[in-house]
């Protein structure tokens, strides 16, 4: 039997589809879906928006305020900006502010706070954000089925993009992630592995399901 809120770590490398998964694990349980990376790009997307350079975020991190509607939509100072932050020009530069100590404290600090069961993935969210969650899944997959999922959601808003492109970016990101300074990512000692590569997304549903069961006996 568990007391309290239930936190779910999902953690992992981009485009391994931490976010699919989360959220309908989420919608299984009932509980709050956060994407942590939506956090992160919210506030490169206002920055870019406002020709803001990286060494100036602290000057302007208190007129940032990120969070999500009723519809869990991200957004950005009251403004609905979930397809904005999917585009190329925010995925190359949000490495370099998710890099930014200001930036990870403010994010980290309101991630913390929400304070009901809820499953939310990111880089950080099983060593940093909640280091006792109940539940840790450290997500892979192998680099190709990455970068083709990574393309195919790319070609959809941008149909020049080539799959040179989503490996560069892809490798930069991995390799930012995992040498940053503070709180790059690692999986989380207590973690468990999911491969996905060659998994349907309700296998993982399914998967991650009896895990609970197993683990925390929860079933829904
Ligand atoms: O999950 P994503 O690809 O949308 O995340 C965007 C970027 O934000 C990613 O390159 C790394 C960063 N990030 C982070 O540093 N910490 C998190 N908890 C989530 C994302």
């Amino acid at each position: 039997m568990v007391l309290g809120p239930i936190h779910i770590a999902i953690d992992g490398y981009s485009s391994t589809g931490k976010s699919t998964l989360a959220k309908a694990l989420a919608k299984e349980l009932g509980y709050l879906y956060i994407d942590s990376g939506a956090m992160y790009r919210a506030v490169t997307w206002y920055l870019i928006q406002h020709h803001i350079a990286i060494d100036q975020i602290e000057e302007v991190l208190d007129d940032i305020r990120v969070d999500f509607d009723q519809l869990q939509r991200i957004c950005l100072n009251g403004e609905v900006v979930e397809k904005e932050i999917r585009q190329m020009e925010v995925s190359e530069k949000v490495s370099e502010v998710a890099k930014v100590a200001a930036v990870r404290k403010k994010l980290v600090e309101q991630q913390q706070g929400f304070n009901q069961s809820v499953v939310m993935d990111g880089r950080d969210i099983g060593t940093v954000v909640f280091p006792s969650a109940q539940l840790k899944l450290f997500m892979t997959a192998s680099p190709e089925v990455r970068v083709q999922r990574r393309y195919k959601e790319l070609q959809q808003q941008l149909s020049s993009i080539t799959l040179e492109q989503v490996r560069a970016n892809l490798q930069m990101r991995d390799y930012e992630d995992e040498h940053r300074e503070v709180d790059p990512l690692k999986m989380a000692s207590d973690a468990v592995v999911l491969d996905n590569s060659n998994l349907s997304q309700e296998e993982q549903l399914q998967w991650v399901l009896r895990l609970l069961q197993e683990k925390l006996n929860i079933t829904v």
